[in-house]
């Protein structure tokens, strides 16, 4: 399919009108526009120094508790602060227009539930359903109004704790890099070690309640996605760089299928070579389009009303 100027080609606006059962694929870049940091941005503030990928994983979180889950909490309170965008209510949208909608993501936030989205398999877990790392139990979180605040921390704590660590000296090995804690601690909104709380049933560190690299995907999860994806008439893959195994088999498994696959970003991935249509650029201006292309249906997904 040809895409010029961004216009939505024709064909794809058939593909859509026509499909039985339709799977859209995201992953961070649909949030990006929400102000929620890709995996492949830079990280900033105290965790300038980390790499996401290490951070996620069992190792780190057993190492360094204070410094991921310090980064989970931070990375909590930034989806609270956010509000879904008009890529998010696009999707949701879909839902009244084709027969059957599965909305697989890779995103560990909540703003495709947030803008209405009923039904959304979450592959890597969710940042809100930490759980205790020996027993699984649970854990509650305080999502009111301080916990924004207290997360993130102002200035003058950030600081105090500086010092803290700098008198103490810190033990952190690789990551702990107090000059640079003394520098990206200035900023009040970037970012600070958090010891993880105990599990109330068995005393154990509560750990986020995501999947981390080298961690299975919730069998439920995957085997719903990889059904849908293999079952589909249209998947549409947005905002992924389609590079993390196996979440980025799904496109594949619906292209042997016989599916169209299209995909939506701003840059090149992998994908590009087998999709049947690639959209270049921002989910929250394209999936809009989409919609309103093929269900006439000009302001679709932009105004957010249907967000609960
Ligand atoms: P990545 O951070 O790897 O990729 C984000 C993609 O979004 C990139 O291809 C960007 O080009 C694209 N993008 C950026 N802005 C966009 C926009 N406004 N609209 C559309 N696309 C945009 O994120 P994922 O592919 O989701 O796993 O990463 C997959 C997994 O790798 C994550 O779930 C996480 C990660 O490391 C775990 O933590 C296990």
């Amino acid at each position: 399919m040809k895409n010029t100027h961004h216009d939505i080609p024709s064909a794809l606006i058939e593909a859509l009108r026509n499909a039985q059962r339709v799977v859209v694929f995201t992953g961070a870049g649909v949030s990006a526009e929400s102000g929620i940091a890709t995996f492949r941005d830079a990280l900033t503030g105290l965790w300038s120094r980390f790499d996401a990928q290490a951070l996620a994983t069992p190792q780190a979180f057993r190492e360094h508790p204070d410094i991921v889950w310090g980064w989970y909490e931070w990375r909590r309170a930034q989806v609270l602060r956010a509000a879904p965008n008009a890529a998010h209510y696009a999707i949701a949208a879909l839902q009244r227009h084709v027969p059957a909608l599965t909305i697989v993501t890779q995103n560990v936030d909540d703003l495709h539930e947030r803008a209405g989205a009923t039904k959304v398999v979450h592959l890597h877990g969710s940042l809100h359903a930490p759980r205790c790392s020996a027993c699984g139990a649970p854990h509650v979180v305080d999502d009111g109004p301080a916990t924004v605040s207290s997360v993130i921390g102002t200035h003058a704590e950030a600081h105090a704790e500086t010092h803290a660590e700098t008198r103490a000296g810190s033990n952190a090995d690789t990551y702990a890099d107090t000059h640079a804690d003394t520098h990206a601690a200035s900023n009040a909104d970037e970012g600070r070690r958090i010891p993880p709380p105990a599990c109330t049933q068995c005393g154990a560190p509560v750990r986020p309640g995501v999947v981390w690299f080298g961690e299975s995907l919730p069998s439920d999860a995957w085997s719903t996605a990889l059904h849908a994806a293999q079952q589909c008439d249209l998947l549409f893959s947005i905002g992924t760089s389609a590079l993390v195994y196996p979440a980025a088999e799904l496109p594949q498994r619906a292209l042997a299928a016989g599916a169209t696959v299209v995909q939506v970003n701003p840059n090149a991935t992998p994908l590009d070579a087998h999709a049947h249509c690639n959209l270049h650029g921002a989910a929250a201006d394209i999936m809009p389009r989409v919609l309103a292309a093929a269900f006439d249906q000009r302001d679709e997904g932009l105004k957010g009303d249907h967000a609960p």
